[in-house]
């Protein structure tokens, strides 16, 4: 995995940390899940790809409304985690680039805290090709609140705003997927010291150094969050875009 030559190398951080990103990383709240089924029209008789589902923490959430669901996922280890921890729904090795689906047969696409990872023209022209004809696409990402003192801290020990995933704020993504509406949604993520550890360990920069300096980072963080009480929050901005650039 790598040297997958489809992926961009920071992508083999994934590989290595299924479990902690499965333990760590936020879901996704209802308000979002609803802006989903009302805005796009997710719900049974419809056919949804979750691309880049990773260890399922959207996925899961869409077989809840009854779709019928497909994961797309190129990264081996996220995909058998997602297998384990989700039920029903149909689970592919795939790119973005190059999805592993026929023409015109999904209605909506969702990409969760992935987008930033792809070749956006090569992924919008797959994504337009495997959409039926008037077919929705919603991007998702949860960004951390750093109007919480403790969590501007921590991106700073991570040095967050130096790595790929940052770009995605600079991004209009709107123009990016000709999106025609869009939605911030605040929540919190209940935390414990164990899940924050995973939580930092489960970036994919952090989970390619060596365990020293992956210790090194655990310790900092876990010191910004030493006088709280379990579980604490983690305060959340879901931010979405959606559009039809099936049509
Ligand atoms: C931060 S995770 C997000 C996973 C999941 N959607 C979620 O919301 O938790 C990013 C995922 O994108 C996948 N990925 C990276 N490059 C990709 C590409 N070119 N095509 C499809 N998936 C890709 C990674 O393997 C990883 O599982």
């Amino acid at each position: 995995m790598a040297d997958d030559p489809r992926l961009l190398a920071d992508t083999a951080g994934f590989d290595l940390a299924p479990g902690d990103y499965e333990a760590g990383r936020p879901g996704y709240p209802p308000q979002a899940v609803a802006v989903l089924v009302e805005e796009l029209g997710v719900g049974p008789g419809r056919r949804v790809c979750d691309l880049a589902a990773g260890t399922g923490k959207l996925t899961r959430l869409l077989v809840v409304t009854g779709a019928e669901v497909v994961a797309v996922e190129p990264v081996e280890g996220m995909r058998r985690t997602l297998a384990e921890t989700v039920t029903g729904v149909t689970v592919l090795d795939g790119t973005a680039e190059a999805m592993p689906l026929p023409d015109d047969s999904i209605d909506v696409v969702t990409v969760a805290q992935a987008f930033h990872w792809f070749d956006r023209a090569a992924a919008m022209a797959e994504i337009r090709r495997v959409l039926v004809p008037g077919g929705g696409l919603a991007v998702l990402f949860n960004e951390r609140d750093e109007r919480t003192a403790w969590v501007a801290a921590f991106s700073e020990i991570l040095e967050w705003h130096s790595h790929r995933v940052s770009g995605y704020k600079a991004t209009d993504w709107a123009t990016v997927i000709d999106g025609e509406g869009q939605r911030t949604i605040g929540w919190e993520q209940p935390m414990t010291r164990s899940t924050l550890e995973a939580r930092v360990r489960s970036i994919s920069y952090v989970a390619l150094m060596d365990e020293a300096e992956q210790q090194r980072l655990v310790t900092e963080t876990l010191a910004l969050v030493g006088g709280l009480p379990e579980p604490f929050p983690m305060p959340y901005l879901t931010r979405m875009w959606w559009g039809w650039p099936g049509r």
